[in-house]
């Protein structure tokens, strides 16, 4: 079923933490979800080796060039979502990914620096577009955004990719203490300790909000099969 990769060269933009914050989103709602671990670092799967995994979260690993479409393809023929999460670089991997996928999701913060290199992503999708001569939806995710301020320059770079026909998701990846500690002590933001990490219903709800928005892009993007 759907096929959600996560794109962009730019290491650190926040690929990974949005993948598997929106991997345990759609667990936590009863979906049974899989992610693909196609980054050669494996950190999705370092964070499945943790305790508290989602039942209804499975990760496959050691995906290459050669078996990323075929690991696509057989999620998808099993698991209502799928999610891929690609390392920071233009590779094969990364073009056949995106040449499988109903939506791509390009993290990126909220500075001109890292906007151009999600527009390399873009490029890529626009690329692969063309080869395999089908609409290739995407859009830009700004992560690790403020929860207090909306900047000025984040509303630019959001017109600047709006003018190029790019949209951005409204929901924005805040910069939060639990995106991060899900990675040092495994499971979800609901099962984090609130004495531990804090601001854990303020992530929850980024978390919902971005899963709610993409579920209805999906639904936009393919409405037979979705709704
Ligand atoms: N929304 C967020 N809130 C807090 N920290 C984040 C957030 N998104 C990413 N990070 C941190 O930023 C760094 C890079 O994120 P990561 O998801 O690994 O990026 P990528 O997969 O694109 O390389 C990591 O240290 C991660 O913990
Ligand atoms: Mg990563």
């Amino acid at each position: 079923m759907p096929t959600i990769v996560f794109a962009s060269p730019k290491g650190g933009a926040g690929k990974s933490t949005s993948a598997v914050v929106l991997a345990c989103e759609l667990a936590r709602q009863g979906a049974a979800v899989t992610v693909i671990d196609a980054d050669p670092n494996r950190p999705v799967s370092a964070w499945a080796r943790r305790p508290g995994r989602p039942d209804a979260l499975e990760v496959v690993a050691d995906v290459t060039e050669e078996t990323v479409i075929d690991a696509i393809e057989g999620a998808a023929a099993r698991a209502p979502f799928v999610i891929v999460d690609l390392e920071g670089t233009a590779s094969l991997t990364v073009a056949y990914a995106i040449s499988r996928a109903d939506l791509v999701v390009i993290p990126s913060q909220g500075s001109q620096l890292d906007a151009a290199e999600a527009a390399k992503a873009v490029k890529l999708i626009r690329q692969q577009e063309r080869a395999f001569a089908r609409r290739i939806p995407h859009a830009v995710l700004f992560t690790r955004t403020s929860a207090a301020i909306r900047p000025r320059t984040l509303q630019h770079i959001r017109g600047e990719f709006e003018a190029h026909g790019v949209p951005a998701l409204q929901t924005q990846m805040q910069e939060r203490e639990a995106f991060r500690a899900i990675f040092s002590f495994g499971g979800t933001v609901e099962s984090l300790n609130a004495g531990q990490v804090s601001g854990l219903e303020g992530a929850a709800r980024n978390a919902r909000a971005f899963a709610a928005e993409v579920v209805g892009m999906l639904r936009q993007s393919r409405p037979a099969e979705a709704a």
